[in-house]
């Protein structure tokens, strides 16, 4: 199978044509250490390693929605984040390489701007044209919170586009089934083929893991798609997975759309988003001695601590081929949360981490 393209799969689709997805195709690694740990046939997928910027899958969703932000005219993108999230630096990084501006918008129940800025924060001051901050403040006002920016931006004669958090709205899913396609043919490449796969995505909004299933939908390859909750709530991950099909399957006008699904899997939640749990955190650190992979605390551990535990109890079958998309977030490991560091100053010890705080 050679590579099909987006416009290949969904000829009848207006498609917007990104003019940087990044750096593509990303690597598709056999990993003989992490099989071995895992006790199954492990490939992973290196989404990380689209930029240098630890945006990850974000990056390849993002050049959609923002390429057909600029064909409607905006000239800045408002979006918001947790402190931790990935978002605001991958948005402003795009906006730069677009040469239009970035209005960032932080906030979060427990959120307080960082004394000593570091990780993803850090970045996305250095890269932002402008910060809002909302210190301690619920983070489902984000929607309202966005929409203040984008005022404010009008008023003084700017044209905004907001990009809500996790990029779950059209087209940023484009690239998670452009993700699904580039995999597919990737496979296709090796002695086995790129039927029946089990492939197991970080599952924040659902986007990843469901544009994964409708590659393989339209490509007929049987996958079998797992996403591993992050966080958030489970009827509304699964709400927004069901309304997201349907809105792609109405705007691609291509029903083989609706036979997408997701197994989703609730078993490595950790304390909810941005805690994992100290057994994670040790996680990371074993993978990072042991294979020297980054996988950051919120999003890959817990996606690698769920398939395996996926593994072990027979949720994920050990039989075929897995392959686990990594899709970034590596800057958290430079992460600020009390549990973090306090985690950092045990481990390393006080002749080794003197002062981390
Ligand atoms: C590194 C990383 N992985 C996975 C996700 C979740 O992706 P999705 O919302 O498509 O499920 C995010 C989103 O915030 C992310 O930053």
């Amino acid at each position: 199978m050679t590579y099909k393209s987006l416009s290949d799969v969904l000829p009848h689709l207006r498609l917007p044509s990104p003019r940087a997805r990044g750096r593509v195709p990303t690597p598709l690694d056999e990993h003989e250490g992490i099989s071995r740990d895992l006790g199954a046939r492990v490939l992973i997928k290196r989404e990380d390693l689209i930029d240098d910027l630890g945006g990850g899958h974000k990056a390849r969703k993002l050049a959609y929605v923002a390429e057909e932000a600029v064909a409607r005219g905006a000239d800045v993108l408002v979006t918001g984040g947790s402190v931790p999230s990935g978002q605001c630096v991958a948005v402003a990084a795009t906006a730069r390489g677009l040469g239009i501006a970035a209005h960032l918008v932080y906030c979060g129940d427990n959120q307080r701007k960082p004394a000593r800025p570091q990780g993803s924060y850090l970045l996305a001051l250095l890269l932002g044209h402008r910060v809002t901050w909302y210190e301690r403040t619920a983070w489902a006002r984000i929607d309202e919170l966005l929409a203040e920016a984008a005022a404010k931006e009008s008023a003084e004669g700017r044209i905004p586009h907001i990009i809500p958090p996790g990029l779950h709205t059209w087209p940023g899913i484009l690239g998670s089934i452009d993700l699904g396609l580039e995999l597919a043919a990737q496979l296709a490449r090796t002695p086995d083929g790129a039927f029946g796969v089990q492939v197991v995505a970080p599952c924040g909004s659902g986007t990843t893991a469901l544009g994964l299933s409708i590659a393989s939908h339209l490509l007929g390859l049987g996958w079998t798609v797992h996403g591993i909750r992050i966080g958030g709530s489970a009827e509304g991950v699964r709400a927004g997975i069901t309304a997201l099909r349907a809105d792609t399957a109405r705007r691609t006008g291509d029903s083989r759309v609706l036979g997408a699904e997701v197994v989703i899997h609730d078993s490595a939640l950790g304390e909810g988003y941005d805690h994992p749990t100290d057994a994670q955190i040790s996680l990371m650190h074993d993978l990072l001695m042991r294979h020297q992979l980054v996988f950051d605390p919120n999003y890959m551990v817990k996606t690698f601590d769920g398939l395996r535990i996926g593994l072990r109890s027979g949720a994920v079958p050990r039989t075929g081929r897995v392959v686990l998309v990594h899709t970034g977030g590596n800057l958290g490991i430079h992460g600020d949360s009390p549990q973090l560091q306090d985690w950092y100053r045990w481990q390393l010890g006080p002749s080794l981490a003197p002062d981390l705080s």
